[in-house]
């Protein structure tokens, strides 16, 4: 391979005859590095967000050795160096509040840096789509590399997945989890590293990652710390020089077609609804607009296609025994444009594949898992921008209701109250949580499954709507409204909202309406009080430039229509 034939995108320090990079090659070669192999052979960046701070992501510093191995044994030079890594469980007040940091940190990173390519390494909820977000901006090939879902866990004599948590914390909260159990719980609760071993926000993103074409076809559900998945991480680091030679720059492989593939797949999985978010965003980084008419198009043409948990009863490693993503293609093809490119950067239809002889969790389009429509976008006056329903996993009763609002103002109010006895609330009440949008949470905490006060849990009342400005957590489940926009705090309708307000729910319709006479909301309008946020460093930067959830939640001057 000649110097000349290597994409060198801001490389020069690697491969130029100056005193600049005389210094640069002199100090690799202290790390064992000959510079002769430098400026002959692509660099490979290896951006890791491998953190003791992020157990999801604990096997990423062994994944990438494997990384470097297909990286050297295609002709590369690897060369690992760490991001900022966010974990969900661990970074408040919301971990998608410091995904624009990562975003940045590896745009800045990847740009400044001497380096041709890069392989990503992520995994919790948030890191691989900031990833993709900041390599889509920074423009060099590149490809990502997910942990890969953690093992299942045992609980009762059973199989325990992550989404099964949720029922628990309500039984405990009301009294009927005892303290051994509750121990015993916290002991068994994950099996390793990995991440959340359900369709949940981290796996879904690794399935987008794939459909984008920004990881390789069959990648996303290989167990974390499995030989396959070692064997992944070479094959990864090989497809990355592969990319450095032939100039596979992001937007031969982030466009309108595969974005519309994802959000497809994203559907026909089941997939968790922070995806919608992350594919706004990273639309918005190669200007592509997504808007709520063509999300609704195709979300209302495609079944649900994978009986896959938190949405349906099989387990990911079902999904992946049934040809897993290449497979899941291939029974939707007449949905889908397979022109994409897949992550080797050939068309998708040469690497989708049929099913295994009967299957258990992938379904054809002739005999799906469930109906269209597994997303619902709707708008209102209550969301005159749009809110987000994931009706795979919500009360079918439940889709179409009227009830009057119980309205908590931020994260506290609702913990003090919800299960207090002079709490005015029944169970066809209406629960309104605001104030915990992309500025007031800020970040958009997963707080908007709310729980179910345990006195109508008590009475047998297993779900409620539930309307809010904020996420959840992609493994949960219930008749829950996310992402209103515009939020409270930038002055959406979600402010204007009283106790005892009719609130009307209309999935089928896709709509979201606050009942009450608009004259009266103007009133309520003029009065409220705008709130104060004194903010610095960070904190102040997001508040400035954080755009709604119809846009992603990115920054506006991170957008491809910026300036
Ligand atoms: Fe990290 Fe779920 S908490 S992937």
């Amino acid at each position: 391979m000649s110097q000349e034939r290597i994409q060198r995108i801001g490389g020069e320090l690697m491969s130029g005859d100056g005193p600049d990079a005389l210094i640069a090659r002199g100090l690799l070669r202290g790390s064992g590095i000959p510079s002769e192999l430098i400026g002959r052979r692509p660099v490979i960046g290896i951006a890791n967000t491998w953190s003791e701070l992020n157990p999801c992501n604990g096997g990423l510093r062994d994944l990438a050795t494997h990384v470097k191995t297909g990286v050297i044994e295609a002709g590369g030079i690897p060369l690992e160096f760490p991001t900022i890594s966010i974990a969900e469980a661990f970074i408040r007040p919301s971990s998608m509040y410091l995904r624009n940091l990562l975003a940045m940190d590896t745009e800045e990173m990847i740009s400044s840096s001497p380096i041709d390519g890069v392989v990503l390494l992520g995994g919790c909820d948030k890191t691989l789509p900031a990833q993709i977000m900041g390599a889509a901006s920074a423009g060099k090939p590149f490809i990502s590399l997910a942990a890969g879902p953690r093992p299942l866990s045992r609980w009762n004599d059973g199989e325990m997945t992550i989404d099964d948590l949720w029922p628990l914390l309500d039984k405990r909260r009301g009294g009927h989890l005892d303290d051994p159990a509750w121990a015993e719980l916290e002991a068994c609760l994950s099996c390793g590293v990995g991440t959340c071993n359900v369709m949940g926000t981290a796996i879904t993103m690794a399935v987008v990652a794939e459909v984008l074409g920004a990881a390789l076809p069959g990648s996303a559900l290989i167990p974390a710390g499995s030989p396959a998945r070692a064997a992944l991480g070479e094959a990864t680091g090989a497809q990355a020089v592969a990319h450095v030679r032939r100039g596979v720059t992001p937007n031969h492989f982030i466009t309108a077609t595969a974005l519309a593939n994802a959000f497809r797949v994203v559907c026909a999985i089941g997939g968790s609804t922070n995806a919608v978010l992350h594919l706004q965003a990273i639309a918005g980084r190669v200007g592509v607009d997504v808007g709520i008419d063509e999300l609704r198009r195709i979300s209302a043409e495609t079944p649900l296609l994978a009986d896959v948990k938190p949405s349906g009863r099989m387990f990911l490693h079902d999904l992946h025994a049934d040809g897993g993503v290449p497979a899941l293609m291939g029974a939707m093809a007449s949905l889908l444009d397979l022109s994409a490119s897949s992550g080797t950067s050939r068309p998708w239809h040469e690497s989708t594949r049929p099913p295994r002889k009967s299957p258990t969790c992938l379904a054809s389009l002739d005999a799906p898992k469930g109906p269209p429509g597994t997303l619902a976008l709707l708008s209102g006056s209550l969301a005159p921008r749009g809110a987000l329903l994931k009706a795979s996993a919500a009360t079918p009763r439940l889709c179409r209701h009227v009830g009057p609002a119980v309205v908590f103002d931020g994260v506290e109010d609702l913990r003090a109250r919800i299960d207090t006895s002079d709490l005015q609330i029944r169970a066809d009440s209406v629960l309104v949580l605001r104030g915990v949008g992309p500025m007031g949470g800020p970040g958009m905490p997963e707080v908007g499954h709310l729980p179910i006060p345990t006195r109508l849990l008590d009475e047998g009342v297993t779900d409620m709507v539930r309307i809010s400005d904020a996420r959840m957590s992609g493994t949960a489940t219930g008749t829950v409204v996310l992402h209103v926009s515009p939020e409270s705090e930038a002055g959406g309708p979600l402010a204007l909202v009283r106790d005892g307000d009719p609130i009307a729910l209309d999935v089928d319709a896709l709509r979201l309406d606050l009942l009450v006479d608009e004259r009266d909301l103007r009133e309520r309008s003029r009065r409220r009080a705008t709130s104060q946020h004194h903010t610095r460093g960070y904190g102040h930067l997001y508040r400035q430039h954080v755009l709604q959830a119809d846009q992603g939640c990115d920054f506006d001057f991170l957008r491809a229509d910026h300036g």
